[in-house]
C-alpha cells in the first residue's frame, strides 16, 4: 500500500507565510502562490513482517512454536516421523507470506498435507492457540496477531479433516 503525504512549505517556512497571509492584501495571492512548493512524498507502509523483524523474527517464532507443539502430548504424535528441519522451513516460509513477506514457499498445499493426516477441529484450535501463545511470548504487536487469528479462520477448512468438524 502506497500512502501519498502531500506538504507545502515556503522558501523561508510556514511562520513566514502566516505573516504575510495576514499583513497583505488580495495583490499578493499570486506571488504567495509561486512561493509555495509542493512536496509528494511516497512512503511504503511497512508489513506485518517488516514490522516483526523480518526472516529471523520468523524463524525464531516457528523455532519457539514448534517447541511448544512438540511438548504438547496431544499433538506431538503427529511429527513422530516428519523432518523437522523440513517442516520448521516450510512453516517459516508460509508464514513470512502471511505476514506479507517475500513468497518462496514451495511446500505442498495445506488441504493436500493435512487432509491424509485426518486432524479433528480439537487439534486445530490447540496448534493454532500455541501459535498465538508464541507470538504473545514474542512480542507481536496485537494487530498483526489479529491478522494471524483471522487467516487461522480463513483456512480451517483445508487442515481439519472433512467429516470432522462440527455440523459436516
Ligand atoms: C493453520 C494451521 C496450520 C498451518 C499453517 C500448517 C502449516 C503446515 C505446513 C506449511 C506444512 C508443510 C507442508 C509441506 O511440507 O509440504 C505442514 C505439514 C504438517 N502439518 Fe501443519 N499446519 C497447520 C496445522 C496443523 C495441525 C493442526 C496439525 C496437527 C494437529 C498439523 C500437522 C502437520 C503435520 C504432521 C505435517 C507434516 C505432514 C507430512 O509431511 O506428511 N498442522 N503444516
Amino acid at each position: 500500500m502506497v500512502r501519498h503525504t502531500v506538504s507545502r512549505r515556503g522558501p523561508n517556512g510556514s511562520c513566514q507565510l502566516a505573516a504575510r497571509w495576514s499583513a497583505l492584501p488580495f495583490a499578493w495571492i499570486p506571488s504567495l502562490l509561486e512561493g509555495l512548493t509542493v512536496t509528494v512524498t511516497e512512503q511504503s507502509v511497512p508489513s506485518h513482517y517488516d514490522r516483526i523483524g523480518g526472516a529471523a523474527a520468523v524463524k525464531a517464532a516457528v523455532e519457539v512454536f514448534y517447541d511448544r507443539v512438540l511438548a504438547d502430548p496431544e499433538l506431538a504424535g503427529y511429527f513422530a516421523d516428519i523432518d523437522m528441519v523440513g517442516q520448521r522451513r516450510h512453516l517459516a516460509l508460509m508464514l513470512t507470506v502471511v505476514l506479507g513477506g517475500p513468497n518462496e514457499y514451495t511446500g505442498r498445499g495445506l488441504a493436500e498435507a493435512h487432509q491424509p493426516l485426518g486432524i479433528p477441529q480439537a487439534h486445530y484450535e490447540l496448534v493454532g492457540a500455541h501459535l498465538l501463545a508464541t507470538l504473545t511470548q514474542l512480542g507481536v504487536p496485537e494487530d498483526v496477531q489479529d491478522h494471524v487469528r483471522a487467516v487461522l479462520a480463513q483456512v480451517q477448512d483445508q487442515v481439519v479433516a472433512s467429516g470432522s468438524r462440527p455440523g459436516v
